[in-house]
C-alpha cells in the first residue's frame, strides 16, 4: 500500500460495550492501546498492520486507518480540506470508492450530505490530476472512506474492512435471532472458556456460540474464512504479504481440541443449519450436534462451561411461555450440570429471575440496542448448595 510503512492512529470499532475484550485482543497481538471508548479502541500501526488486525481480531467490527484530521465548521470547509488529502496514494483512479460517515454536528442534519461532500472532494481531486475519477456508490466491497465528524472535529479514515468483521463468512443460514459472531466471541471470552473443559451449548440455534468456541479453542484466525477485505482494493496492497499472513495463521491454528463441544437444539432445522454453518467454518468435526430439548442435552462427566442463549421475548417467543423455559434451565443446571459453570445470556431480567439460582457474576452486554446480561452460575459438585434464594439480574 502507498504508505505501508507510515504509522498512524487506527480506530477499531466493535459492538457497543465489548471494547474491553477488544482492547485485550489488540494488546495480545502486540499493538499499543491509545484509548478505549464504548464503541471501539484506538491503537496505532501501518496500513500493512491493518491486515493482521483484520485477520486475527474476533471482537472487532471495522479497522479504520486514520488519514487526516482537521476542524470544519461547514460542509464547504469539509470539502476543501478533504480535497487536500492525497487520495491517489490509496485509491486507484480507475477503481471504486464509497464514503460512509458518523456525523454529529449542528451544521448538517443529514449525514448523506456530508458523504456527498467528501465524495465530491475526492472525485474532483482525481479529475484535476488525471482527468478521470473512480466510480462511486454505496457498495462497501472495495475502497471505503469513513468520515467521523463530531461538532467541529473531523477525521478521515480508510476503512480497511468494509463488511463488518462479524461477517466471518461461515453463517450461510442464520435462523431466528442469531447472535452476531463478534458478540458471541466476546461472550465466550467472558466465560473464560478456551478449551479448558467441555463446552456445552443447548439451544444452539444457528450454532454461532459453538462455532466461535471451536475457533477460539483451535486459536483459528476468524478472518481466514473471508475472501474480501477493503484493504485488498487499495493501491499497493501487498498480496504476497497477505498470503504469508494467512499461511502463518493456518499453521498456528491447532488441529484438534482437548475437550468436547456439544451443541443441541429442539429444532431440527436449527441443528441442520448449525451443522452446515460449522461445515463452512471447517469445525463441524469438532462439534457433537443433536436434536433435543435442552433438558435432555447429554452433559458428560467432568467440568466445563454450559452456555445457553434462550429467546427473551424481544424478537422471538412469548414471555409467558418462556417463563417455564427459564425455570427449566435452573432445574437443568441443578440436576444435570454439577461440576460445570453455567451461563445464561439474556436480555430479559424478569425471565432471568425464573432460573431461581443465585448468579455469581452478571456481565453487561448489548445485543444491538437491547441491554443484556451474561449470568454466571457456579454448579458445585457434591454437597455444596447451589439452589440459593432468587436474585435479580
Ligand atoms: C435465541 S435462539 C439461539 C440463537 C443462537 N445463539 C444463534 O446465534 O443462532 C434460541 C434457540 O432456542 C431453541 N429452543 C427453544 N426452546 C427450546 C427447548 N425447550 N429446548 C431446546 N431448544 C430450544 C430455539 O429453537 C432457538 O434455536
Amino acid at each position: 500500500m502507498a504508505s505501508e510503512m507510515e504509522k498512524n492512529r487506527i480506530f477499531i470499532t466493535c459492538p457497543k460495550g465489548i471494547q474491553t475484550s477488544l482492547a485485550s485482543e489488540i494488546q495480545s497481538l502486540g499493538f499499543p492501546l491509545l484509548s478505549e471508548s464504548f464503541s471501539g479502541v484506538e491503537t496505532e500501526g501501518t496500513l500493512d498492520d491493518t491486515m493482521r488486525l483484520n485477520l486475527y481480531l474476533r471482537t472487532a467490527h471495522r479497522v479504520l486507518y486514520l488519514l487526516s484530521e482537521f476542524t470544519a465548521k461547514t460542509p464547504d470547509e469539509l470539502y476543501a480540506k478533504t480535497a487536500k488529502v492525497p487520495w491517489e496514494d490509496y485509491i486507484y483512479e480507475t477503481g471504486y470508492v464509497s464514503v460512509t460517515s458518523t456525523v454529529d454536528t449542528q451544521t448538517i442534519t443529514d449525514s448523506r450530505f456530508a458523504n456527498l461532500k467528501c465524495k465530491d472532494a475526492i472525485a474532483d481531486r482525481f479529475m484535476k490530476k488525471f482527468g478521470h475519477r473512480p466510480d462511486s456508490g454505496a457498495e462497501r466491497d472495495q475502497a471505503v472512506v469513513h468520515l467521523y465528524w463530531k461538532d467541529e472535529e473531523c477525521r478521515l479514515y480508510i476503512d480497511t474492512s468494509g463488511d463488518p468483521l462479524s461477517k466471518r463468512g461461515y453463517r450461510k443460514i442464520p435462523m431466528a435471532a442469531p447472535l452476531q459472531e463478534t458478540l458471541a466471541s466476546a461472550i465466550i471470552t467472558a466465560t473464560g472458556w478456551h478449551d479448558n473443559g467441555n463446552f456445552i451449548n443447548p439451544m444452539c440455534g444457528s450454532g454461532t456460540l459453538a462455532i466461535e468456541a471451536a475457533m477460539i479453542g483451535l486459536e483459528k484466525a476468524p478472518g481466514i474464512l473471508r475472501n474480501n477485505f477493503c484493504f485488498m482494493h487499495l493501491r499497493g496492497f501487498d498480496k504476497a504479504l497477505w498470503e504469508k499472513l494467512r499461511m502463518e495463521a493456518s499453521q498456528l491454528s491447532k488441529k484438534n481440541l482437548q475437550n468436547r463441544i456439544i451443541a443441541t437444539d429442539i429444532s431440527s432445522k436449527a441443528v441442520d443449519a448449525a451443522r452446515k454453518n460449522a461445515m463452512t467454518a471447517g469445525v463441524e468435526h469438532l462439534i457433537e450436534f443433536s436434536i433435543c430439548d435442552f433438558k435432555d442435552t447429554a452433559v458428560p462427566e467432568g467440568s466445563g462451561t454450559v452456555l445457553l442463549n434462550p429467546g427473551y421475548g424481544e424478537r422471538m417467543g412469548e414471555i409467558d411461555q418462556l417463563a417455564g423455559t427459564y425455570a427449566g434451565i435452573g432445574d437443568f443446571f441443578k440436576q444435570r450440570c454439577r461440576g460445570y459453570t453455567g451461563y445464561v445470556f439474556t436480555g430479559n431480567p424478569s425471565l432471568a429471575k425464573k432460573i431461581g439460582l443465585r448468579s455469581k457474576r452478571k456481565i453487561q452486554f448489548f445485543n444491538g440496542t437491547i441491554e443484556c446480561r451474561l449470568l454466571e452460575y457456579e454448579l458445585y459438585e457434591g454437597t455444596r448448595k447451589i439452589n440459593k434464594p432468587q436474585s435479580a439480574l
